[in-house]
């Protein structure tokens, strides 16, 4: 087979970049490793910046986040039985979120890959990366049970943190940075009404927990946990409990709660590789970096690593200009390496950290006390919430 872009990974990254190529008539192949159902099977965050949901509809595949996601203009976070409300339209300037769950995005871009008849191959073993500082680079892989090789002009590694892409860079040409925290997210997806229109963060001495939404008619609800737990040592009934006892009392008495159609454990990691680029290879998105939620920056990240590299291969393939994919790894760090100091950020002052002394916890509170004795401090917060520039 042949192809100018073979993009490894059928998740919202790869996909994204699929579709905006095809708009300009740039042919790739998708390769994923999964069945389809399995792919839209997976329970992920669901905060959407302004310039994600703006690819969305260059993309052709907006308009179902425009009819049912919801336009958040502000958040709570919660602390010392109280509720504190970030203005997020007042201090960005008039930005807000989209709240549309990513499980539905990905559904959006399949379909849109469908309507054009996109090459997407499921269910693909043994992907093998080739030649990729030579001219032609080629990827090989098992596809109904046949050998395939399909040739092309550049491979995209978007195939998340657990893929073959960036474990096919040599060794000694990355440097890794990574944080490990000593928590998890427990999660639960619940047919219940959100307890809050807009979402609630909070920080309680028993842990971080958060109260966020898919629809009004299906909630989503995390409970920081020890990496020990496990889904087994949590029913319904001790989330529900533990939930309550981390909200403030006007909010833990209207908590509908119900039985859970999802329950997961997500651990908490930041991790940024070095360089993005390896000759003809281009990582985005989960490939090259993960961040906590608690910024719900990860999809969003991706999403600015598929602008950048959109417009550095139409750069190539219609003005001949090489100079947006030379610059492309460092051009998209730099967005990147801000949004893990945000969610860093966030996940230092909401979450209960055991080797913490009562000296830090005593700083934590005074971050959230500051935080809303400042409009530079609540400004800075929503700058970074609703998702800093791309840039040119
Ligand atoms: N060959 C083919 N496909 C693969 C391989 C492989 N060797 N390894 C992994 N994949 C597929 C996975 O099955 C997955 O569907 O690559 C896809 C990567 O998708 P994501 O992990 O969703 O990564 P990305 O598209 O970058 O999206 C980032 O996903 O995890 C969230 O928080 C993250 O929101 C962020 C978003
Ligand atoms: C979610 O809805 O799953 C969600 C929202 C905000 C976050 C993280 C997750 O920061």
């Amino acid at each position: 087979m042949k192809t100018q872009i073979c993009i490894i990974g059928g998740g919202p990254s790869g996909l994204m970049l699929s579709q905006l190529l095809h708009l300009k008539g740039i042919e790739s192949i998708v390769l994923e490793r999964c069945s389809r159902e399995y792919v839209l099977g997976r329970i992920r965050a669901g905060v959407l910046e302004q310039g994600f949901a703006k690819l969305m509809r260059e993309a052709q595949c907006g308009e179902r986040m425009d009819q049912e996601g919801e336009i958040h203009e502000g958040f709570y976070i919660a602390h010392d039985n109280k509720l504190d409300r970030v203005d997020l339209f007042k201090h960005s300037g008039g930005s807000s979120v989209i709240v549309y769950g990513q499980t539905e995005l990905t559904r959006d871009l399949y379909e849109a890959r469908d309507r054009m008849n996109g090459e997407v191959l499921h269910n693909v073993d043994d992907v093998v990366l080739h030649d990729l500082t030579r001219e032609a680079p080629y990827v090989t892989c098992k596809y109904n049970d046949e050998n395939i090789q399909i040739d092309c002009d550049y491979i995209i590694g978007a195939d998340g943190f657990h893929g073959v892409s960036r474990k096919s860079i040599p060794a000694d040409v990355l440097r890794e940075y990574e944080r490990v925290y000593p928590f998890g997210w427990l999660g639960i997806l619940s047919e219940t009404k959100p307890v809050s229109p807009e979402l609630i963060y909070s920080s309680h001495e028993r842990g971080f927990a958060l109260c966020s939404l898919r629809s009004q008619v299906l909630s989503r609800y995390y409970i920081q946990v020890p990496l020990s737990d496990s889904v087994d040592d949590w029913s319904d009934e001790a989330f529900w409990n533990e939930l309550k006892r981390r909200l403030p009392v006007e909010v833990a008495v209207k908590l509908e709660t119900g039985s859970s159609i999802e329950k997961s454990i997500a651990p908490l990691r930041s991790y940024v590789v070095e360089p993005m680029s390896y000759g003809k290879l281009f990582l985005a998105g989960d490939a090259a970096h993960i961040v906590p939620p608690t910024g719900a920056k990860g999809l969003n990240s991706a999403a600015s690593d598929i602008y950048y590299l959109y417009h550095a291969l139409l750069d190539h393939y219609q003005n001949d200009d090489d100079s947006g994919l030379d610059n492309y790894s460092a051009k998209a760090l730099a967005r990147i390496w801000k949004a893990q100091r945000f969610s860093w950020w966030m996940t230092s002052i909401l979450h209960r950290f055991p080797e913490n002394s009562s000296y830090d916890q005593k700083l934590q509170q005074i971050e959230i006390e500051y935080l809303f004795s400042s409009d530079k401090a609540l400004g800075s917060l929503a700058e970074n919430y609703v998702g800093l520039p791309y840039g040119g």
